[in-house]
């Protein structure tokens, strides 16, 4: 079987295809992504001054201005060209403000450092999705209906049944998600804020057991329900955990770390899998169903998956006597290697949640009395990483995930379920976002592209008899 397998990837090798309709060398682009590049330039100029070629800049309340390029296709023929997005704000948000310059990071206007160490889970939940702190009656009215909905439908569990038992707890996690769809669609109108905000809570609330489902089926273990005489991180940790024979009580300080780690990651603007959700959201498609995208993009090493990716690699250099030959490989342009948790799209001085989370792990340690060598790994790591040339001239600092999965092994979690605690907290983030852009107008998104490809040209008459069957 593997043999003919293997006979057939050779064979469309040879004629240029790696797997039926992949084509091995795609036609090139040139160093500007175009075949050809003319010769011609827009000279952009900001005045006060209105004129028939003139775009509208907009402002925000903090971070750069923008130009409004709504009209330039209509008005001059012309597309904007921006790959990665790096100069282009897709949408208006009131939710999270980050200055990458400043290493700012705001949800709702609070920093995130305050929230960390003052406020829960559940309360930045609550803000991110309703846009202000809840009074107590409002919080508790929230914690209620988050144990009123954390627990997944009976039918649910069946889900789990028809994957691998080894299937990667974040594999799984797209795939309940998405089934979720199946159980709250017809009971559900999008245009209604009521049904909407029931669906924003119930993913939030469900996702501790989904995440923890997905662990407990990998290693066999029956799952626990939730308890609701504990807060949301206990409560995830005892579902994690616990057996269902026995007691299980969470320890204190490693709920209030984890805690943490959900605030830090529970939004962060228009990240991967936040734009992967708003533009799956714009058709109007099911919120299970558009979480369940915004998760298949953060499991990627550039996103969400560098946390999982940061503890492999400081597994693979293991001593300290091992990071000069890490950081040559990491530097070497023809080495694919990459040191993972370091640099950042927007951070370019350093991550807020960086340093919080930095404290948190040292605290854990010693409050649970392990002693993890690779902390050391990634403590002279960073040090020597911040004295070079190469990761200063790039602005490449440690980030959240540099140190999160330090913190995540000591208090138990296997290293596959990294991420999937990273989904867990920025579920938060995401169905505020779809909350928020229910009120956009703009309809569907739709990006537009620099075609390259070739000019119109016609089908040879002569194949026609050939391939096409009588
Ligand atoms: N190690 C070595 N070189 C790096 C690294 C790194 N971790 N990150 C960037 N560079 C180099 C890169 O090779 C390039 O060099 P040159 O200019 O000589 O070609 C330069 O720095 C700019 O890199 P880039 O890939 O254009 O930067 P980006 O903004 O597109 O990518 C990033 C940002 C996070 C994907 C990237 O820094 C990276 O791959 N880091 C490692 C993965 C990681 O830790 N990801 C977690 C991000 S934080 C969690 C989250 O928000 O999801």
């Amino acid at each position: 079987m593997r043999k003919s397998r293997r006979a057939r990837d050779k064979r469309l090798r040879r004629v240029g295809l790696d797997s039926p309709g992949n084509m091995v060398n795609p036609m090139p682009l040139t160093e500007t992504g175009g075949t050809s590049m003319g010769e011609k330039y827009v000279n952009a100029q900001i005045t006060d001054q209105h004129g028939d070629s003139s775009l509208p800049v907009l402002d925000g309340t903090l971070g750069p201005a923008a130009v409004d390029i709504q009209t330039l296709y209509a008005r001059h023929g012309l597309l904007a060209f921006d790959p990665g997005f790096r100069s282009t704000a897709a949408c208006k948000s009131a939710i999270t403000f980050v200055d990458g310059d400043q290493g700012v990071l705001l949800y709702r206007g609070y920093p995130i450092g305050e929230l960390a160490e003052r406020s829960s889970f559940v309360e930045v939940a609550y803000l991110l999705m309703y846009g202000e702190l809840p009074s107590a009656e409002q919080l508790a009215a929230f914690q209620e209906s988050i144990h009123h909905h954390n627990m997944l439908h009976e039918q649910v569990m069946s889900f789990y049944r028809g994957f691998r038992r080894d299937a990667h707890p974040m594999a799984v996690m797209v795939g309940v998600v998405g089934a979720l769809s199946a159980f709250y669609h017809d009971v559900m109108d999008i245009r209604n804020p009521d049904d909407r905000m029931r669906a924003a809570i119930r993913l939030v609330a469900k996702m501790p057991m989904i995440a923890a489902a997905s662990y407990t089926y990998s290693i066999g273990r029956p799952q626990r329900y939730p308890n609701n005489r504990l807060d949301y991180s206990a409560n995830f940790l005892q579902m994690m955990f616990g057996l269902p024979s026995q007691d299980y009580v969470p320890d204190p300080v490693v709920a209030r770390a984890l805690d943490c780690i959900l605030i830090l990651h529970a939004d962060h603007e228009q990240n991967a899998s936040t734009s992967t959700l708003r533009l799956a959201a714009s058709s109007g498609a099911n919120p299970f169903a558009c979480i369940a995208s915004a998760i298949a993009s953060l499991w990627g090493p550039a996103h969400g998956g560098a946390n999982e990716a940061v503890l492999k690699m400081l597994m693979e250099i293991g001593t300290v006597e091992n990071i000069p030959k890490a950081m040559a490989r990491a530097k070497d342009k023809n080495d694919v290697f990459r040191l993972m948790g370091f640099g950042h799209r927007i951070y370019k001085n350093f991550d807020p949640r960086a340093r919080v989370i930095q404290a948190q792990a040292k605290k854990v340690l010693e409050h649970l009395g392990k002693d993890d060598p690779l902390l050391d790994v990634a403590m002279r790591l960073e040090e020597i990483a911040l004295k070079d040339e190469y990761f200063i001239e790039r602005k490449l600092y440690p980030n959240v995930d540099f140190y999160s999965g330090i913190l995540l092994r000591a208090m138990g979690f296997p290293m596959n379920m990294f991420t999937a605690v990273f989904a867990l907290a920025r579920t938060a983030g995401w169905v505020s976002h779809w909350l928020e852009l229910q009120h956009e107008s703009h309809g569907i998104d739709r990006p537009r592209q620099l075609y390259v490809g070739a000019k119109l040209r016609h089908y040879p008459e002569e194949r026609k008899p050939k391939l096409v069957k009588k």
